[in-house]
């Protein structure tokens, strides 16, 4: 039995396997498993001795109106998957094990950079992401912990909170998986219709027009100009709702007007078709 439910078995499970000689790789998960994920896990498999990864639909990280319940869950068909990519142990604990009755402390990373893209639209949810995270982490005690550049803003929060709070644990932040079309890989998308499918390949493309203008050497690099690429491109396709579209400093999320040599620039973008809200970036950057 690789699923686990408490963190009390968890802890006998890993001292089982002796984790204090051997190393740890952690990959958090809300689950509904997709190549994406599993990109992560394999990661982990290739740097660790042992590795866990969970599956928990995170409350606190929705708001109410948001899609906590009905965001996609199949915890047989994770585990399996999860153990085939090279998972140990699958830990999936229910609400309580993570939030006791009573429970009232929240781990936020303040400032600017938990507002804006994702924060502006979602003002609770890092605040919820980076108590969850941070729970897990002491729960788990990994010597890395894995997560995906398709969230950027949250790798970025995540590294900044380890940082801050001296967390003992290397952040590693592994590349975007994408469908064939460069749609980047969400259990989200399950919930559009095959017209909106087709679609919501327009992210992709609209940060390609961008990095490909930068790359042309037209923009000189003036982050406005790219930004109007990466608008005009969502905006030909009709059911596209833009959230927003910007580049910002790769690291610290400040607003910048030009991508300088030397410094990432994120690309970031969220657009809704119908109900479902898709996320994608790219890191983009001048020699
Ligand atoms: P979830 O959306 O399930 O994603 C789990 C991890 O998989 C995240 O680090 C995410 O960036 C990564 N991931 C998702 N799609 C990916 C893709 N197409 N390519 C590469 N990596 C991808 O992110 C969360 O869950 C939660 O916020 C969590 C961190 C688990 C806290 O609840």
């Amino acid at each position: 039995m690789s699923l686990i439910k408490t963190a009390a078995q968890l802890e006998e499970r890993l001292a089982r396997a002796d984790r204090n000689n051997r190393s740890l790789g952690f990959v958090p998960t809300m689950g509904y498993l997709h190549e994406g994920h599993l990109s992560l896990i394999r990661r982990a498999r290739a740097e660790n001795d042992l590795v866990v990864v969970s599956v928990f639909v995170n409350p606190t990280q929705f708001a109410p109106g948001e899609d906590f319940e009905s965001y996609p869950r199949d915890i047989e068909r994770d585990c399996g998957l999860a153990i085939q990519a090279g998972a140990d142990l699958v830990f999936h604990p229910p609400a309580e094990e993570i939030y006791p009755s009573g429970s009232s402390t929240a781990v936020e990373v303040t400032g600017d950079m938990t507002r804006k893209l994702c924060g502006a639209s979602r003002p609770t949810h890092f605040r919820g992401v980076t108590t969850v995270v941070s729970i897990l982490l002491n729960i788990v005690r990994p010597d890395r912990v894995y997560f995906g550049q398709k969230d950027a803003q949250q790798a970025v929060l995540i590294k900044k909170m380890v940082r801050d709070l001296h967390i003992p644990v290397t952040v590693v932040v592994c590349p975007i998986m994408r469908e064939a079309d460069g749609l980047a890989m969400s259990s989200r998308n399950v919930f559009l219709t095959p017209q909106e499918r087709k679609s919501a390949a327009v992210l992709n493309r609209a940060l390609q027009k961008a990095e490909d203008a930068l790359r042309s050497g037209l923009q000189g690099g003036g982050v406005s100009m790219l930004e109007a690429v990466i608008r005009d491109e969502i905006g030909t396709e009709k059911q596209a709702n833009i959230d927003y579209f910007q580049i910002l400093d790769g690291e610290t999320l400040q607003e910048i007007s030009r991508i300088v040599p030397g410094r990432k620039a994120l690309a970031a973008v969220a657009v809704k078709f119908g109900k479902t809200r898709l996320i994608d970036n790219r890191m983009l950057s001048v020699e």
